[in-house]
């Protein structure tokens, strides 16, 4: 009985929220509060720096109890979302960096940046997907030309109605064209929210769990700044009905969704080609043993 009360309160709470939608722009020296909150963990985050500092930079920490994860406010729809994140150095098998944006609609919508740790000196993998109205498995993995637990890198995602580039620093390592003429279905009016997390998947991460997650190194930490989000919110609850239409207005009249930012830059082409050639160690549209007919979007994913 009790908690059919709490249902019928809540009910009628949403109910007063609007949803709206608005171009949102991270602040200049945004504190991760502003924009974020910890979903998971919240007892493994911390706060370095002090004074007006604080908050700038996060850390997700991983232990052998839990691991921890944020997630931002709002959804986003279409727009240029990134942050720079250092990862897990030393002997980080078995640990998992994700860094992702997903829909909450049941026709699930993900992008999704995950790194897996490696053991000292060995390098880490960056594994892309794209999960477009609830079809995935479109995994692809590189190395990366640098050790991402020595520095901060940038990783993000420029996301308009005519392809999805996945960014490291400045080079498009991912593109996912929209190839609806193919039939393929595309990211293209369901927000989403960004999420971050630190995971054990040594069962998943490291060869089927040939490098064990060594816990003596115990806590692994990532860490994150620059949140940099210039986009569309969109607030209030049950976005799954939400007024999106400020957010296509948002787009046509924005640098992200103008024409030049639906095609590949010429740098672009030659980045991509640059990644297929020497960092690509998986990509599925090449793995015939899984898919007997190749997926039909796989022509466009890689420059001619
Ligand atoms: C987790 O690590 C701590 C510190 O090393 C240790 O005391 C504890 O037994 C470990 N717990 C598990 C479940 O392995
Ligand atoms: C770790 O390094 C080894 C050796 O270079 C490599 O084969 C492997 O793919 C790397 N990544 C993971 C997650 O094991």
């Amino acid at each position: 009985m009790g908690t059919m009360k709490v249902a019928v309160v809540l009910l009628c709470f949403t109910s007063v929220f609007l949803s709206a939608a608005q171009a949102y722009q991270t602040k200049k020296d945004a504190k991760f509060w502003d924009d974020f909150y910890v979903n998971f963990g919240d007892w493994q985050v911390g706060y370095p720096g002090s004074g007006e500092d604080t908050g700038k930079v996060v850390d997700l920490a991983l232990d052998n109890t839990t691991g921890s994860g944020f997630r931002s406010k709002y959804p986003y729809l279409y727009g240029h979302l990134g942050m720079k994140l250092k990862l897990v150095g030393g002997n980080s098998a078995g640990t998992v960096t994700s860094y992702y944006l997903a829909s909450v609609y049941e026709k699930w919508c993900e992008l999704d940046f995950e790194f897996l740790g490696n053991v000292s000196g060995e390098p880490y993998i960056l594994q892309t997907n794209v999960f477009a109205e609830g079809k995935g498995d479109r995994e692809q993995r590189i190395y990366l030309w640098f050790d991402p637990s020595e520095d901060y890198h940038y990783y993000g995602i420029l996301w308009n109605q005519d392809l999805i580039l996945f960014l490291v620093d400045d080079t498009v390592v991912r593109v996912f064209h929209n190839s609806k003429d193919l039939g393929i279905p595309y990211l293209e009016y369901q927000p989403m929210y960004v999420y971050s997390s630190i995971w054990n998947g040594e069962q998943w991460a490291t060869r089927g769990g040939a490098d064990k997650t060594d816990w003596s190194q115990q806590p692994f930490i990532a860490s994150y700044k620059d949140f940099d989000v210039d986009s569309c919110a969109v607030f209030g609850h049950g976005e799954e009905h939400a007024d999106t239409h400020e957010c296509y207005k948002k787009l046509y009249s924005s640098w992200y969704g103008d024409a030049e930012s639906g095609k590949l830059t010429q740098k672009q082409i030659d980045d991509l080609k640059r990644i297929q050639y020497n960092y690509v160690i998986y990509d599925y549209c090449t793995d015939t043993e899984r898919f007997e007919e190749t997926p039909k979007e796989c022509a466009r994913n890689w420059p001619q």
